[in-house]
């Protein structure tokens, strides 16, 4: 069997993830799973169930009928949750959270997890998340640990929020729930967010999009020609 070319990007939220592994996919013609997607529509799943996203026991119980799926078509990733395509409403600051709990539950880690190796086995395929390089995909050998500095990704989340008509919020508060998803993130028992040995940092606080994608298609060039 073919072994497919897996490009694991970890790394916190708002460090530009997610922007650089689309334009990575899409130069080398290849998917892109947006894996914090699926811990969102998680989240949702069990706030649609009147279940805590903190509550395990409880979780557990549902978790076999959390039917999340992600399709490709024409407009790109989709998230389906138990066959309705709810990616739209996924982006919200109560479904980071939310995700950003939910996900520190080993049965939800596993579920998800499963499924997106499955991703991984059957395509080509840039991935971004927490645990990619360190758990979803390890034996990869594309890693990257892309980052910035808390207050360039509060400012960059800002601006999109922004763009987005929300006039509302303050740097302050948006640079707050940064932290705050942070440690949760990097500090939960289970697959924490943390750079592995063999992954290559990349710190975009200071750079634009297109010489941190550069530097990521040198690296995975290189590594290809070994
Ligand atoms: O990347 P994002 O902001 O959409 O992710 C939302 C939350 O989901 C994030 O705060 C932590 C969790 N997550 C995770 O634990 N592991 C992943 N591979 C992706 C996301």
């Amino acid at each position: 069997m073919k072994e497919h070319l897996n490009i694991a990007i970890d790394g916190p939220s708002g460090a530009g993830k997610s922007t650089l592994a689309k334009a990575l996919a899409q130069q080398l013609n290849i998917r892109y799973l947006d894996t914090g997607a699926m811990y969102r529509a998680m989240a949702l799943f069990a706030i649609r169930s009147g279940v805590s996203v903190s509550d395990e026991p409880a979780l557990k119980e549902i978790l076999q009928d959390a039917d999340i799926r992600v399709i490709y078509n024409e407009r790109g990733q989709r998230v389906l949750l138990c066959g309705e395509d709810v990616t739209d409403g996924l982006r919200t600051q109560e479904l980071a959270m939310g995700a950003s709990t939910v996900s520190t539950h080993p049965c939800v880690r596993q579920k998800l997890a499963e499924l997106q190796r499955e991703v991984g086995r059957n395509y080509d395929v840039v991935m971004d998340g927490r645990d990619i390089t360190t758990n979803v995909l390890p034996h990869t050998k594309h890693k990257f640990f892309v980052t910035a500095s808390p207050e360039v990704r509060a400012e960059r989340r800002l601006k999109e929020l922004r763009a987005r008509g929300n006039a509302e919020e303050t740097l302050d508060r948006v640079l707050a729930d940064i932290k705050a998803r942070d440690h949760q993130d990097s500090s939960r028992a289970y697959m924490p967010l943390r750079k592995t040995d063999d992954s290559l940092l990349i710190d975009t606080s200071e750079m634009t999009v297109e010489e941190a994608l550069n530097t990521l298609i040198h690296a995975i060039n290189e590594k290809e020609a070994l």
